[in-house]
């Protein structure tokens, strides 16, 4: 079972992940919980040149080379072989995250996009992908009161962070465009209530679809 995360910065993807991986684990699954980019020793140089501010001058197209550079080693080293042995696998970002970000923020031509996509993915396709829906300004709210709060992740924002509002606005776009094309993948969770109520949210989703 594979199971991805989807949804802007802020949007409150870790909890979630935390609570889905703490109930499979009760149900006696083995449970492997990864993240994009940055899950392997590879990746997570990849990640520093992503996402560290220094690097100003990095072009669209670098940036989602990297992503799919990122994501070809994290399917081949971490992914395909906790499906193989059985694991439930949780990603927080995979594929649509690139939609999102590289084809609806940047702007990238979707031939390029689609091609590096298939060529990192190898196949390998989520069961199940959980969108947090939360506009640019409350994703953006909840940033500032983690910074203020002091939370070590949030001091100092990434250079993805640092982007404009119309950036974020247009990545937003992105998830629904492509919850409305793929419902049957990808389910759409309000992201805006407590972290009990959008829980909920996602158990009766996924036992909708017969995955919990
Ligand atoms: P995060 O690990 O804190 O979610 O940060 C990852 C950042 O990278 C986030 O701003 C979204 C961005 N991203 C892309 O732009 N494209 C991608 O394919 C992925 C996986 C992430």
């Amino acid at each position: 079972m594979f199971i991805t995360f989807e949804g802007p910065d802020g949007s409150g993807k870790s909890t979630q992940i935390r609570k889905l991986s703490e109930y499979f684990a009760q149900q006696g699954y083995c449970v492997v919980v990864t993240n994009e980019p940055g899950d392997t020793q590879v990746g997570a140089q990849i990640r520093d040149l992503l996402l560290n501010p220094v690097y100003q001058g990095i072009t669209p197209e670098t940036e989602a080379l990297l992503y799919a550079a990122d994501r070809a080693q994290h399917v081949r080293q971490v992914i395909r072989p906790a499906l193989e042995a059985g694991h439930v696998v949780i990603c927080d970002r995979y594929i649509d995250s690139t939609i999102a970000y590289q084809y609806f923020g940047r702007q990238l031509p979707g031939d390029f996009i689609e091609c590096i996509t298939r060529q990192a993915i190898d196949g390998i396709m989520p069961d199940v992908t959980v969108v947090l829906e939360l506009s640019t300004e409350a994703a953006e709210r909840r940033f500032r009161r983690r910074a203020e709060e002091n939370q070590a992740d949030y001091s100092v924002p990434d250079r993805l962070e640092q982007e404009r509002m119309e950036f974020k606005d247009r990545v937003n776009e992105g998830f629904k465009y492509m919850a409305i094309h793929y419902p049957q993948r990808i389910m759409t969770v309000d992201a805006s209530g407590s972290i009990e109520e959008v829980w909920q949210q996602i158990l009766s989703g996924l036992r909708e679809r017969n995955i919990i």
